[in-house]
């Protein structure tokens, strides 16, 4: 690891880095000039799918593989939509990419165009990036003077237009499909799929939903090849055909009870320890980590000693978390309350849910109205049983649900009760020693709750 070379952030830092100028003088844009004139969008699409990039935006999926489901020959359009949005908590990378190098995101946008035909890219953008969408749109702007967007870039057959659609501002809004909606100016209600977007996305026209992270990386891939790009990260595991690996450079959001919160860039598949210590500078004030949340809040919780974990796409998973997610690693010290952290987690979701679907509408607001009660002192023991069923029946993974959200919402109170049991049977035990039940509405669902009035 110590002779990672950082690629995604070897502009932050430099003066003036958003400026086209100084994105040039690195040698910025050679990769795009270089690709139109030797190579085929299919010969993109192909080098991209054999680096085995997965998309950096929570889900993984192998990104060659879903350009390929683009059906072939179409007459267009086809749209890409750069799924700016960052609204996992604890996630800001996209963030960084977007105010520090925009032009980095607008290259690998660029020539993810270029291999799927797309003749239009959107940037979604989420609503809570003032300096990104400033940053971005000047970009855009000199990308227009200089020839890398508009018609016949660079005097070849290929043009694309760029437009920044300022985000509305909720969870959901990230997901590809409530995306795609929200686009189209209505609200951001997620999608039954299929049909996937590669089919029948915005306007119903095939289109393509990618992470900034990820495309960012499509410019490194094409610049310096597949083979230094698989030479990065955790290999697939040689007893599981389908495993395409955890590969290339990530950049690692760190927060929380750390001295050194911050984006930094190393190899997927960093140990969570690691990132922690030497990026992050270690747990503050001398504590030790509780639990860390992986990779964005609706991952869930390693423990204290689950802290060896690889944050690859496997690692987390087989700790009994969600997945690997953003890689929004948060660390939690060991003076903070498990009830608290499930409270502020049931709280966030609960009011993200949009509410098309009963068992996510319900079931956020049942576990968190239950996780109101335990901590004001009116928990019943066997209320952590009813939070885990109520976790393991609602999301896609059980089925029940349209979206992502909803296992997103599930896996934190899952892995709180399951790993510090102990800390809320506790809490209960002392705060409500008869374990009497009320029948009388709880806090959260009235005006008495300071987070509920704010919202309704
Ligand atoms: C509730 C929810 C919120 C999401 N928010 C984001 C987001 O803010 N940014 C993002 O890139 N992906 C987000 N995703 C994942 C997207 O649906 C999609 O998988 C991703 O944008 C695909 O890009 P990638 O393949 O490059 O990762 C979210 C998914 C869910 C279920
Ligand atoms: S799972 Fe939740 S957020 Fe997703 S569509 Fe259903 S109700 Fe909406």
């Amino acid at each position: 690891m110590s002779d990672y070379e950082p690629v995604l952030l070897a502009n932050v830092g430099k003066a003036n880095s958003h400026a086209l100028s100084v994105y040039m003088a690195g040698g910025g844009y050679r990769t795009l000039r270089r690709v139109l004139q030797e190579k085929t969008p299919d010969e993109v699409m192909t080098m991209v799918r054999a680096s085995g990039l997965r998309g950096r935006g929570g889900a993984g999926f192998p990104t060659g593989m879903k350009w390929s489901f683009l059906p072939k020959g179409h007459p267009g359009p086809i749209y890409m939509c750069v799924n700016a949005d960052e609204s996992e908590p604890g996630t800001f990378s996209n963030r960084v990419l977007m105010e520090c190098d925009p032009h980095q995101v607008l290259e690998g946008a660029i020539l993810s165009c270029y291999a799927t035909r797309a003749a239009t890219a959107y940037i979604y953008l989420r609503h809570e990036y003032p300096l990104a969408l400033g940053r971005m749109q000047a970009a855009i702007g000199e990308c227009y003077a200089a020839g890398f967007l508009g018609r016949k870039i660079l005097r070849h057959d290929f043009s694309l237009d760029a437009y920044i659609h300022r985000g509305a501002a909720a969870y959901v809004c990230g997901e590809e499909t409530g995306l795609i909606e929200s686009l189209e100016g209505k609200r951001a209600w997620p999608r039954i799929k299929p049909p996937f977007p590669a089919v029948e996305g915005l306007f119903r026209k095939p289109t393509v939903v990618n992470n900034v992270e990820t495309l960012a990386c499509v410019t490194h891939i094409l610049d310096r090849g597949v083979d230094w790009f698989r030479s990065i990260g955790t290999v697939p595991v040689p007893y599981d055909p389908r495993d395409p690996g955890s590969l290339g450079p990530k950049l690692y959001c760190v927060s929380g009870h750390v001295n050194r919160p911050g984006c930094y860039e190393g190899s997927l598949g960093l140990p969570c320890r690691e990132v922690i210590e030497r990026f992050g500078g270690g747990v503050w004030k001398g504590r030790r980590a509780k639990a860390v949340i992986p990779g964005g809040l609706s991952t869930g919780l390693l423990s204290a000693d689950e802290l060896d974990t690889l944050l690859d796409f496997n690692g987390p998973v087989r700790a009994g978390c969600l997945g690997l997610g953003t890689a929004g690693v948060v660390v939690l010290d060991e003076t903070y309350s498990m009830i608290d952290f499930l409270h502020n987690c049931c709280r966030f979701f609960a009011h993200e849910s949009c509410g098309q679907c009963t068992p996510c509408r319900e079931g956020t607001h049942w576990a968190l109205s239950m996780v109101e009660r335990i901590k004001a002192g009116r928990g019943r023991l066997k209320d952590l049983d009813l939070l885990l069923e109520i976790a393991d029946s609602i999301g896609i993974l059980p089925g029940t649900t349209i979206c992502g959200l909803a296992d997103g919402a599930a896996w934190p109170i899952k892995n709180a009760i399951r790993k510090f049991r102990g800390e809320f049977e506790d809490h209960i035990r002392r705060t409500n020693p008869q374990g009497y039940s009320v029948a009388e509405p709880v806090p959260a669902m009235t005006a008495s709750s300071d987070w509920w009035s704010v919202v309704s």
